[in-house]
């Protein structure tokens, strides 16, 4: 361990919460058949989450098809997943603030259409967690993941990126880009990383579709409003959903607060094409990179 490296002190926990948030992945692409109610299945993912000590470091994301990210069903969903479906499962876990993302993409159904998404994607992170060095380039990384993906025939998707990982920070300061040329910066030994590739047939960029049913606390809103101040000490700045919150006073709350809160809107492939997105968390070591995500 260098004198300079930045290890975090509890990096058991970390360890654990990403073991945990790699079941919960698994559980929920197993849960994944035609038929199965997308709302009860992000539900089961969170209770895992939950029974295993840990908690939902933001909403289980089941974006599907041309969605890339951020869609969590609401309270009133009643979409069932179909044949064909190209879901993603993205999931976070948090043991007081020790954080694990990780994602992979199941084609429901097994209809085996979008195979070569799936293994670009896949072949992207394999190549990105490979080229991780402590004092390394980020930009080696993202080198890395767009070659991979792009050797099979598809694009990665070049406003989507991997991100530094800091105690109760999902996105900490640093960006890990899916493409080359687009950071200066450089890994430290003992950082936590996540590395999130998307790979599409589409046009390799997203815009913003429609509220994704997710939102965060910018800030700590003080202890003037009780249910509020109760729901920041549950979530603090991390993504929650509106599912989560079930008493009334705090529902309400939420309905006041809501303007202060940042939403966040579902990313949709800009050519509508189909995106599948592996992702681990992973510990800058001295020799490189820990797989953290592993079940
Ligand atoms: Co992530």
């Amino acid at each position: 361990m260098s004198r300079t490296a930045r290890y975090p002190p509890d990096l058991d926990r970390w360890r654990e919460a990403a073991h945990i948030a790699a079941r919960a992945r698994e559980l929920g692409l197993r849960l994944a058949v035609p038929g199965a109610r997308i709302r009860e299945l992000a539900d089961e993912v969170e209770s895992f989450i939950r029974s295993q000590g840990a908690q939902p470091a933001f909403p289980a994301n089941l974006s599907r098809n041309d969605q890339a990210a951020h869609f969590t069903p609401s309270p009133e969903t009643t979409d069932v997943l179909e044949t064909g479906d190209l879901l993603k499962v993205d999931v976070g876990a948090h043991l007081d603030g020790a954080i694990a993302d990780t994602a992979d993409t199941v084609e429901v159904g097994g209809t085996h259409r979008w195979d070569h998404l799936v293994l670009a994607a896949r072949d992207g992170r394999a190549a990105g967690i490979a080229a991780v060095r402590p004092g390394g380039l980020v930009d080696d990384i993202s080198r890395a993941v767009a070659r991979a993906i792009r050797a099979r025939g598809v694009k990665p998707i070049v406003d989507l990126t991997g991100h530094s990982i800091e105690r109760y920070l999902l996105h900490a300061g640093k960006s890990i880009p899916n493409v080359p040329g687009a950071s200066g910066e450089t890994l430290e030994e003992g950082e936590v990383i996540a590395i999130e590739p998307f790979a599409t047939n589409g046009r390799g960029s997203i815009g913003n579709g429609p509220f994704g049913n997710i939102v965060r606390f910018r800030r700590d809103p003080g202890a003037s409003d009780p249910a509020l101040a109760a729901m920041f000490g549950r979530f603090r700045t991390l993504p929650f959903a509106a599912r989560w919150v079930t008493a009334p006073e705090e529902r309400a709350a939420l309905e006041r607060a809501r303007r202060t809160l940042q939403t966040y809107p579902v990313f949709v492939e800009r050519g509508h094409g189909h995106v599948a997105q592996a992702e681990h968390t992973v510990l800058v070591g001295a020799s490189g990179a820990e797989v953290l995500s592993v079940v």
